[in-house]
């Protein structure tokens, strides 16, 4: 071994192996890193294809249903139903109440809302005790996380369900950082009432309200919350009496309050319905379907279930819906679309669009 070998160890494997092994190797190398760029490149989003797989920065599909997104410093953060695992129909159901075990509220973060990575689950399973609201055999939906600024705690909001759907309450659940693991307080019906499809909507001047599908998902009920978000502060309004709403999904844009909700009919898509208000425990006056194009009438196949307010002050909004596959609960998926706002007139439309990236959001 020579002098200038010994202290170049890998000249001295080249030495070994020979020249024309060499090149054979550098070859192999090349090809090996183009390989991993087009793996990399091929996981990078670059456009919204509502109803496709969207995969994560792991190139696994993303598996956050019926969510809501979160930002915080300058990260969004999407949460939802883990649904893994086989759907299933109970022997005693009379009606098309599907299910997967409860697995957890799963949490993803992103910068661009195209990239998404996955966080772990912020609220997982506690499969040894049979009587925890999220013991693989009841039914945790629609999770809603919001960031309390006077306790400086995440808040997170689900829709904690038995089997059959009877106990109709909301669960609460906390944390110091915004992916958990969020510590779960307990479950209740709000000011005494059924709580089923539910979201939070945090106004500008700090309050918060739980919008929640009440009265046997016939009437929509809006909790004003206590100053620490964990429960109601014992004001709250009946809206949309006897009109059967659920999956509401509520922005504000210039100085209004907007609200999406769906018909009630299961897992089975309908028509969406827009409403607006002057305050939000005020009245609310419906707008109409503010879905355009193919398959409107039904949503496009999807459910509300949160609108991003991306760039509010310039009117820039994506709507959020589920695309439930009633049979195969984990393989539902997502669309995700702009709401066009007229500057002038103030009109919203939510027109189906198969391919879209954040430039159209320009109103
Ligand atoms: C419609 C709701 O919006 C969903 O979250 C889920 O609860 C299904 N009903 C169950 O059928």
């Amino acid at each position: 071994m020579t002098k200038a070998n010994s202290r170049f160890p890998l000249l001295q494997i080249f030495n070994n192996i020979g020249y024309y092994s060499m090149k054979r190797y550098i070859f192999l190398l090349v090809i090996l890193m183009l390989t991993t760029l087009q793996v990399v490149a091929q996981t990078k989003n670059e456009a919204f294809v509502p109803k496709a797989v969207w995969n994560d920065t792991e190139g696994k599909p993303i598996n956050a249903h019926g969510g809501g997104l979160l930002k915080y410093r300058g990260k969004y953060y999407w949460y939802g139903e883990y649904k893994v695992g086989e759907t299933t129909l109970p022997s005693w159901a009379t009606w098309e109440c599907y299910r997967t075990d409860v697995t957890g509220v799963s949490c993803y973060s992103s910068k661009d809302l195209l990239n998404w990575t996955f966080e772990g689950l912020a609220l997982s399973a506690v499969k040894d005790d049979p009587e925890s609201d999220l013991h693989p055999s009841k039914v945790i939906e629609r999770p809603k996380v919001v960031y309390n600024k006077k306790t400086k705690k995440f808040v997170m909001w689900v829709h904690a369900e038995s089997a059959d759907y009877s106990k109709a309450a909301a669960g609460v659940a906390v944390s110091d950082t915004p992916q958990g693991p969020f510590r779960y307080i307990g479950s209740f019906r709000p000011n005494d009432a059924m709580s089923r499809d539910q979201t939070l909507f945090v106004d500008d001047d700090g309050t918060c309200y739980q919008f929640s599908s009440s009265e046997e998902n016939q009437t929509l009920h809006i909790n004003r919350l206590t100053d620490d978000y964990l429960k109601p502060d014992g004001q709250y309004v009946r809206r949309f009496i006897g009109q059967a709403r659920e999956a509401p999904a509520v922005f504000k844009y210039k100085d209004k309050y907007y609200m999406i909700t769906s018909g009630c009919t299961g897992w089975d898509p309908n028509r969406a319905e827009l409403a607006v208000a002057d305050s939000i425990m005020g009245e609310w006056t419906v707008i109409g379907d503010p879905c355009t194009g193919i398959d409107a009438d039904k949503t496009f196949y999807g459910q509300s279930t949160y609108v991003i307010p991306v760039n509010p002050k310039k009117g820039q909004f994506i709507a959020c819906f589920d695309m439930w596959k009633k049979k195969d609960l984990a393989d539902s998926r997502y669309i995700w679309l702009p709401i066009k706002i007229n500057r002038d007139t103030g009109d919203m439309k939510i027109p189906w669009m198969p391919k879209w990236t954040l430039k159209d959001l320009k109103n």
